[in-house]
């Protein structure tokens, strides 16, 4: 309900009004199938529903080049269910990968588009890909018309596990990681293990980094798991990887849900853990590296930095580094080495953007003992050159 609460102070109104937000994320294959209702069920409870809804696809290119049916596919699906959903026009492609957030390009591509449909505020955007794409085309449905109804199908571990189930969206500019965004909920998310087929051993591995993290900084068993099983993860076991995306899936919600912070209006950001210095080598490589080996590197270099902080232990410390080389996640780049004129490693910038970003004080996440976490608000930049020297030896 909203009120206005009197005050005292005759110059102040204060607004305040509690709502309480939800989105289901399904776990699914073949969505597209015709006798697959998972879509359906996505769009069942929200509002207007009497109406066949006006829809709009946009696709992932990467996705679409390893799957040449799935255009015809999605076609038929919408024709079979146009009683409920109806395509405005065929599925959009875009280009997958980074790229598609590195300008505002795609964004106004985006937004035209909806506005050529004439998508009004009770319209569906489905968006089908990888991380990328989700965040960009998330951001233009969350500005266009101050948001119309997004539904998510991630199609890559990372965007199953984390990138695609959240509540965040954006694209990179002045040489920042997201530096342009929203917060902004999803009508649903339906993760389609049958995507993950067709991924490239990198982009298939990058997102267990994710997994990882939650795991060392929330919980001791799901480590072990991962830990457990990194070959099989390496072999891209299917029972393996569903069991993965479905608990890193699960942790990553109970924290969006249950951290009193979802829209992190405060300094620290758990989930970032290891990202200081990941969205910085992403940007040292110009994106030739991946966002999930990217966080690979970074989490193993935050847990160098624990340990000598006395929060991990040297056996914790090996056993994370030997998981991770077990499942074929990256320990070490040379962009780590990278300096500036005076001498100075380039990932110590990541640091202060990172601070930047978040505002307030320097607050960063690490490990307290595998499965549990604390905040530091100092980085000893003589500990971070002797990971940087130690992760080499690691790495090779
Ligand atoms: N919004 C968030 O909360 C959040 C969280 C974590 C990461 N991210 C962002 O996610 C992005 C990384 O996402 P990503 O790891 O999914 O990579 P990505 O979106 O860059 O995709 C990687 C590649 O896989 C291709 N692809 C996608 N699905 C495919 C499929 N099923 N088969 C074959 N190829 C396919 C794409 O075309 C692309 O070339 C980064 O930009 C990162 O910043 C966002």
């Amino acid at each position: 309900m909203n009120h206005f609460a009197g005050n005292n102070n005759h110059n102040v109104i204060l607004l305040k009004f509690d709502e309480s937000y939800s989105y289901p994320v399904f776990f699914t294959r073949d969505v597209f199938k015709i006798s697959n209702y998972t879509l359906l069920k996505a769009i069942a409870g929200k509002k207007n529903r009497n109406n066949a809804k006006k829809s709009l696809v946009f696709i992932d290119k990467g996705l679409v080049s390893k799957n040449p049916e799935l255009l015809k596919e999605i076609n038929l699906w919408f024709e079979h269910n146009k009683k409920f959903f109806y395509l405005a026009c065929d599925p959009v492609v875009f280009p997958g990968g980074e790229s598609v957030k590195n300008s505002w390009e795609h964004v106004h591509r985006a937004t035209n588009i909806m506005n050529d449909s004439a998508l009004d505020r009770h319209g569906v955007v489905v968006v089908v890909g990888g991380g990328a794409l989700l965040d960009m085309a998330g951001f233009a449905a969350a500005i266009f018309h101050r948001g119309i109804q997004l539904i998510r199908i991630p199609t890559t571990t990372l965007a199953q596990n984390d990138a695609g189930i959240g509540i965040k969206n954006g694209i990179n500019q002045y040489d920042k990681k997201n530096c342009i965004g929203t917060f902004y909920l999803p009508a649903a998310v339906i993760n389609d293990y049958g995507f993950l087929k067709t991924l490239t051993f990198d982009h298939f591995i990058g997102g267990i980094a994710e997994a990882f993290k939650i795991a060392l900084i929330r919980d001791n068993c799901f480590f072990s798991f991962l830990e457990n099983n990194s070959s099989l993860l390496k072999q891209r076991d299917q029972k393996t990887i569903e069991e993965t995306i479905k608990r890193c899936a699960q942790l990553h919600l109970d924290h969006i849900a249950r951290s009193g912070d979802a829209f992190e209006t405060g300094s620290s950001r758990p989930l970032d853990y290891g990202h200081w210095s990941a969205h910085k080598i992403e940007m040292l490589s110009g994106f030739s590296m991946g966002h999930g080996q990217a966080v690979s590197i970074g989490i193993v270099l935050d847990s160098f930095y624990a340990w000598t902080r006395s929060l991990l232990s040297r056996t914790e410390l090996d056993r994370i580094i030997a998981a991770f080389i077990k499942c074929g996640l990256p320990v070490w780049s040379p962009y780590l080495e990278i300096t500036d004129k005076e001498g100075r490693l380039e990932i110590e910038k990541g640091l202060e953007e990172f601070r930047q970003h978040l505002g307030g004080r320097l607050t960063f996440t690490m490990p307290d003992g595998i499965g549990q976490s604390c905040e530091l608000h100092e980085m000893d930049f003589n500990a971070v050159r002797e990971g940087v020297a130690f992760l080499k030896k690691a790495g090779f």
